[in-house]
């Protein structure tokens, strides 16, 4: 259980004194407001009314009153010796069945469930060029569970040109990211393990953390990316076995983490010998231009193990991902992978190969199609939806979207039948809450944004209009 002291729980509600009412019913509102959008994670121990009071510098009824308020409805438990414990009144288990796949018949719906592109221009000569090199493949079995050499080759040359000295034995080619975390998560746990991931976070992942067997520790993202102290933190209180986080235009909030907090934790992470998975999936897009800080594994060469893919920046129908693993523990990761498959298709690993190798040529185009894309679905959103809040990510593939209500889950249903399909924030959280987010990819066509948007605004509309009684914070 972590431990919330009373200075960070301080600075997580700024100046909640500010609200109009009696002070412990604006300090209580503040309070579950935190809990349900996930700033606070459910299972935290609050600070004793005592040292909240002193925090605060406010009298010691206002807080008694206020944590009561919160037990009353469902967001604190208080059991002697573990002291007040933060809930989910009605608590989203996390279920593993839900299984977030793009949805198979999409026509005539506005699909903003799946944060990947349709295929780059240019894979259709990439695969012509590949199917002219398989005869030479063809007589051989075809097997190759650390993946094809010439792949891996490219793979490791791209790190070398971005300041990590990688060899190809290094690499180890997967079918996709996620594939890559589940590997690695096999490989580097143990079932009962905790494993640290930011929240919100990619869903899919978190799921397969958890079907190793393994605990999942979230630690909530602030509006401004990481929370330094507060992993450091969790680190330290914690001592998780291994962490996943999303360093490159994190999925679903689209931060970037900056070299300086990438070298911090990296020596935080080594400190505590907690194994760093570090998924960069979506690092070949940065959309205006940002240059990319070195990746994290270069602050840990020997420790960190990193995980790409180019479902994102050419294709997520190649299923090809890989992981840059320390070399001492290729050999680990290879015994992990072998009861889960032998290796990734061969004719997809030569068209990844080539689609690599024209990778400048081919970005850009990449890059400016999305930044584009972002800018319709930004101006479509603040036109239609104006009392939603987001910041324009630099770079990925979605807006992270802030409702002035909690709703997310009733608009979902409402916007489905109006024919657009979207993931509420709450999908995104480990630990349930964040009622009140929406991700909004843009990969969607510019004009299937705008009037998807259109439908979504209809149907928030009418989720507000049934909602009169929401109070609005
Ligand atoms: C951060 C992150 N990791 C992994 C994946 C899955 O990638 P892949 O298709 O390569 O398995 C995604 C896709 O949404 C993602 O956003």
């Amino acid at each position: 259980m972590r431990y919330l002291p009373a200075s960070t729980l301080s600075s997580l509600l700024g100046d909640w004194a500010d609200g109009t009412g009696p002070a412990y019913r604006v300090l209580a509102e503040r309070l579950r407001l935190l809990i349900a959008d996930g700033r606070i994670m459910p299972g935290s121990r609050l600070p004793s009314e005592r040292e909240l009071t002193d925090a605060l510098g406010v009298s010691r009824t206002t807080v008694a009153s206020a944590y009561r308020e919160l037990r009353d409805n469902g967001y604190l438990i208080s059991r002697r010796g573990s002291g007040s414990v933060t809930a989910l009144p009605t608590k989203v288990e996390p279920r593993l069945a839900r299984h977030q796949a793009p949805w198979i018949d999409t026509a005539g719906l506005y699909d903003f469930t799946c944060a990947a592109p349709s295929a780059i221009p240019g894979i259709s000569t990439a695969v012509a060029s590949a199917a002219a090199e398989m005869p030479v493949h063809l007589t051989t079995p075809g097997y190759h569970p650390q993946g094809l050499p010439v792949l891996r080759a490219e793979i490791a040359a791209a790190y070398g040109e971005r300041g990590l000295p990688t060899s190809p034995d290094q690499i180890i080619v997967t079918a996709g990211a996620l594939a890559a975390t589940s590997i690695a998560v096999r490989a580097f746990t143990q079932i009962g393990d905790r494993v640290l991931t930011e929240s919100p976070t990619h869903p899919n992942s978190v799921d397969a953390i958890r079907r190793s067997g393994c605990r999942v520790v979230a630690v909530p993202m602030s509006p401004g990316g990481w929370d330094l102290p507060l992993l450091e933190a969790t680190i330290r209180q914690t001592a998780p076995r291994a962490a996943w986080l999303v360093a490159d235009f994190q999925n679903p909030t689209g931060f970037l983490l900056p070299a300086a907090d990438r070298q911090q934790l990296a020596a935080a992470f080594a400190r505590s010998r907690t194994t760093a998975i570090v998924d960069e999936t979506l690092f070949e897009l940065s959309l205006d231009g940002q240059e990319m800080p070195p990746p994290f594994a270069s602050y840990d060469p020997d420790g960190v193990i990193t995980v790409g893919s180019v479902s994102k920046s050419f294709w997520g129908g190649l299923r090809i991902g890989w992981m840059r693993v320390p070399s001492s523990l290729v050999a680990r990761v290879l015994d992990a992978r072998a009861s889960l498959d032998l290796g990734a298709p061969v004719l997809e690993q030569l068209v990844v190969a080539d689609l690599l190798r024209q990778r400048a040529t081919l970005l850009p185009e990449r890059r400016a199609a999305l930044a584009q894309r972002r800018d319709a679905l930004a101006d479509a959103v603040a036109r239609d939806l104006p009392s939603w809040n987001f910041r324009l990510p630099g770079g990925g593939l979605s807006l992270w979207c802030e409702l002035p209500e909690p709703v997310g889950s009733s608009l979902v249903g409402v916007a489905q039948r109006n024919g657009a399909l979207l993931v509420a924030g709450s999908r995104f959280s480990p630990d349930g809450g964040l009622e009140s987010f929406v991700r909004l990819p843009f990969t969607l066509e510019v004009d299937a944004l705008r009037e998807g948007v259109a439908r979504v605004a209809e149907s928030y509309a009418s989720v507000r209009g049934a909602r009169p009684g929401v109070m609005i914070a």
